[in-house]
């Protein structure tokens, strides 16, 4: 019987650990775009609504200095875990502030300013660290 052969044995337990070793080599590529958590999608989705009231000029100053707000909540999720995600979500936090400022002085100039700032910092972190799996699906990478 095969079994009792300890030629057999032997190779059969290489073969095991080789897949073994495969297994955790491609399950290590699989988890590299991860689920997140719902507070961060709360979050997420928090700031899209209160970007898009900005935008269209709802209570600018207001929305921007709650924008300014959930920016340190985005800081304090991602300035751990990459160099990209502090630099932008610290861009995100400065923009804010720069719009609440320029709404609150009536600078069109200034709040224009501010928006593009902020619209960039949302895009650097999104094109690094968002990744789409499907429609309205996303995880982070
Ligand atoms: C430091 C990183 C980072 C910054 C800064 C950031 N986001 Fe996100 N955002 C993500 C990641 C990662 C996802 C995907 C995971 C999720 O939805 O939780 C996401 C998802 C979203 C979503 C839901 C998915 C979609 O695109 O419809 C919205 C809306 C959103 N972000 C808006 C914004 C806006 C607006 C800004 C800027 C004011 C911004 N985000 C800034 C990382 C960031």
């Amino acid at each position: 019987m095969a079994l009792c052969n300890p030629r057999y044995n032997l190779s059969t337990m290489r073969m095991q650990l080789l897949t073994l070793a495969f297994v955790l080599m491609s399950g290590s590529a699989l988890v590299s775009a991860e689920e997140p958590t719902a507070a961060h999608q709360q979050l997420m989705k928090d700031i899209g609504g209160l970007n898009g009231k900005i935008r269209k000029g709802e209570d600018v100053a207001g929305n921007a200095k709650l924008l300014a707000a959930a920016g340190k909540q985005v800081e304090a999720f991602w300035g751990k875990r990459s160099e990209i995600g502090l630099k932008t979500s610290q861009e995100m936090i400065s923009g804010a502030n720069e719009m609440a400022t320029a709404a609150a002085a009536n600078n069109a100039d200034g709040i224009a300013a501010a928006g593009k700032k902020v619209g960039g910092s949302c895009r650097g972190c999104h094109d690094q660290h968002r990744e789409k799996v499907a429609e309205n699906v996303y995880k982070i990478k």
